[in-house]
């Protein structure tokens, strides 16, 4: 992790793992230090919601957009400076409460002892649109809090921070959506293990924005009051994910670019019928076919929220980010997973 007198902040500096290297800081300027932690977005190519019921899910980094926290001690009281808040914390809106939960959790985790904090969060990831924004301000967060305490967080204790956060956020989480954002690779994940997916050729992938916010933690309950009610209709929906998921994987790692989106597609009709596709990602994902995508699905909670879309080539991937905005989408975005 990067500590750093105060002043400007350069960036942050990448471990192999995805986190931020740690480099000490000189007692004489102990006061006035400001650590910084960071973590990027996510998009879930297959697993979502399924694997809030154990079944298996893929995921990828979305390194183009992040989250960065700098903290620093102050003499009383914890400061926020947000895009959704800036005053004192006892008077932050409920929104604010997984970013302190955040805050404090990691500060209990790691003994601290000062008296107060400044926190000053700055993030590009969009709020409520599936990409895992709570996630990575909570492991941004974290991050930052081990910096300035010197202490040092392993993968397990960032993430149980992030857990913490993420119950005021959204409810019960699975962990998919904290593993994937202090990761720096693909992963699968399962029964809250993670593991890097191997991967046989470039991906390109558009992910594309309808503007609808989507609300991760109604989704969830949603289907959980569906399962109960309908066993019969949803619980072999949620097998065929977990299937799907495994799939998807073993296609990644032949570099099977047809029959990857070929699986995407099958997703995103599997979680309209879950109940947690609607208008606005019906008519992007109707876009992506009509600009030639290999597949398109919903990606995260649904219920508005982004799509991701699968792209032959870079060249196809600008394309289809172009056709996406002409057809209604308020933002887009490109990423790629190399082979490895
Ligand atoms: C949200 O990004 C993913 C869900 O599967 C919820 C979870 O995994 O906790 C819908």
């Amino acid at each position: 992790m990067t500590t750093e007198v105060d002043g400007s902040y350069p960036a942050a500096q990448r471990t192999p793992d995805g986190g931020l290297a740690s480099t000490p800081i000189s007692p004489a300027v102990r006061d006035e230090r400001t650590a910084i932690g960071a973590a990027h977005a996510k998009a879930i190519l297959f697993g979502e919601h399924a694997v809030v019921y154990g079944a298996p899910a893929v995921a990828i980094p979305l390194h183009a957009l992040s989250a960065t926290a700098r903290v620093r001690p102050r003499p009383a009281g914890t400061h926020i400076h947000s895009a959704l808040f800036r005053g004192e914390a006892d008077e932050a809106p409920a929104r604010v409460q997984p970013l302190l939960e955040a805050l404090y959790s990691a500060l209990r985790r790691a003994g601290h002892t000062g008296q107060g904090v400044d926190l000053r969060l700055d993030s590009t990831i969009p709020y409520e649109r599936g990409l895992g924004s709570s996630a990575a301000v909570a492991v941004a967060v974290a991050r930052a809090v081990a910096a300035l305490e010197h202490c040092d967080f392993d993968a397990e204790d960032v993430h149980a921070i992030a857990m913490d956060a993420e119950k005021i956020a959204h409810g019960k989480s699975s962990g998919l959506d904290p593993r994937t954002v202090a990761s720096a690779v693909p992963i699968r994940f399962l029964d809250g293990k993670v593991a890097a997916v191997p991967v046989g050729a470039r991906l390109d992938f558009v992910l594309a924005d309808t503007g609808r916010a989507g609300a991760t933690g109604k989704a969830v309950s949603a289907v959980r009051r569906r399962l109960e009610a309908e066993p019969d209709v949803v619980t072999p929906l949620i097998d065929r994910l977990g299937e799907l998921a495994e799939i998807g994987m073993s296609c990644m790692a032949t570099g099977d670019r047809e029959a990857l989106g070929a699986h995407m597609c099958e997703v995103h009709r599997h979680l309209a019928e879950l109940g947690v596709s609607d208008l606005t990602l019906e008519r992007l994902v109707d876009a992506a076919d009509r600009a030639g995508a290999m597949g398109a699905k919903l990606t995260g909670g649904g219920r508005g929220g982004c799509i991701v879309m699968l792209a032959r080539d870079e060249e196809h991937a600008e394309q289809m980010e172009s056709d996406l905005r002409r057809a209604g989408a308020t933002r887009t975005w490109r990423t790629a997973v190399e082979a490895a």
